[in-house]
């Protein structure tokens, strides 16, 4: 890729990722297709096993619609990076909880961006270890990044999750359904009803509309999201793809500098009630990470599951931190 050489060090877009497991190469892998930066770095403690992707990768890459340079890295590649997307650390295996994996990745956590900030790092960090939102806020403060500059996949694949479902349910694309899916990832998150909107209609007015749609429907719609993981590792022990995709779309916000509204995890300071801590809530993405959260509107109902959530990260939090 001698023709990248002659091109100025400033225009190229260089994203590293850290962790080169399932998640970390399947987002490498999309990333790779999706013609937004010229550099695409794996990092792995496994070594051989980021030579290994990042061969295989490459080898794909005359299919790509832009050419990509992907080579397997250390932490000093990241000083140049735009972006670090963390992967790194233990998965959840079947009847575990993402809560459970809090101590041992914490540890991963902070090695890690310890390695990431010597090299001189100063772009935007994107986490999707579990439990993501407790992860994120390990990662901010052993950066010492401003809080805009870390964010968490926080609900993104619940959200995506959800309109899948929804679309399916209302029978119309899951571009098109507006509705989040907030709080903690996967299970303690919950449904922002409230303020859904298909059809260019709330919930509640499709449901008084049409005696079809039933609400016991849109709580099952909730259920199947909260347990998609563990059904998809009791299947086939990961999921991947769609984490990739959802990782793809942060990214893709942050690299257009879209101002795109995606359910990330963002640090709270007094949004929703809450401050010191990230959680999945609505904020608008450009080039400095996250521009603004947006505070929508919730039911009391749903500001309790929002604070219950609150609780349950802050205490894996004091516990890490104790
Ligand atoms: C998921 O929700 C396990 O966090 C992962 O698919």
């Amino acid at each position: 890729m001698d023709h990248l050489n002659t091109i100025d060090p400033e225009d190229i877009t260089r994203i590293a990722v850290v962790g080169a497991g399932w998640v970390g190469v399947s987002f490498a892998y999309q990333l790779s297709m999706a013609a937004l930066c010229e550099e695409l770095v794996l990092i792995d403690s496994n070594h051989a096993k980021a030579e290994g992707e990042a061969m295989d990768l490459n080898h794909g890459i005359s299919f790509a619609p832009s050419p990509v340079r992907i080579w397997a890295g250390d932490y000093s590649d990241c000083r140049d990076a735009d972006i670090v997307v963390i992967t790194a650390g233990a998965a959840q295996k079947l009847g575990q909880t993402q809560m459970d994996l809090a101590e041992q990745n914490a540890k991963v956590m902070q090695h890690v961006t310890e390695q990431i900030m010597a090299s001189g790092f100063d772009g935007i960090i994107v986490v999707a270890t579990n439990p993501v939102n407790v992860m994120a806020h390990v990662v901010w403060k052993a950066s010492g990044l401003p809080k805009h500059r870390v964010i968490g996949s926080g609900t993104v694949l619940d959200t995506a999750r959800l309109r899948y479902k929804v679309g399916e349910y209302f029978d119309l694309s899951s571009r098109n359904c507006h509705v989040y899916y907030m709080g903690e990832h996967g299970a303690g998150g919950f449904v922002a009803w409230d303020n859904a909107r298909v059809y260019g209609k709330s919930m509640k007015q499709l449901l008084e509309e049409n005696e079809s749609y039933r609400q016991e429907d849109l709580d099952a719609i909730y259920q199947g999201v909260r347990d998609a993981a563990n059904q998809i590792i009791e299947y086939k022990s990961a999921a991947y793809y769609a984490i990739g995709l959802g990782l793809l779309r942060i990214v893709r916000a942050i690299v257009r500098n879209e101002n795109s509204v995606v359910t990330i995890g963002a640090h709270l300071d007094g949004e929703y009630g809450a401050s010191g801590l990230h959680i999945g809530v609505p904020a608008l993405i450009d080039r400095t990470g996250i521009r603004q959260i947006i505070e929508i509107e919730l039911t009391d109902e749903e500001q309790g599951q929002f604070d219950a959530s609150v609780g349950r990260i802050r205490q894996a939090i004091d516990n890490i931190e104790s």
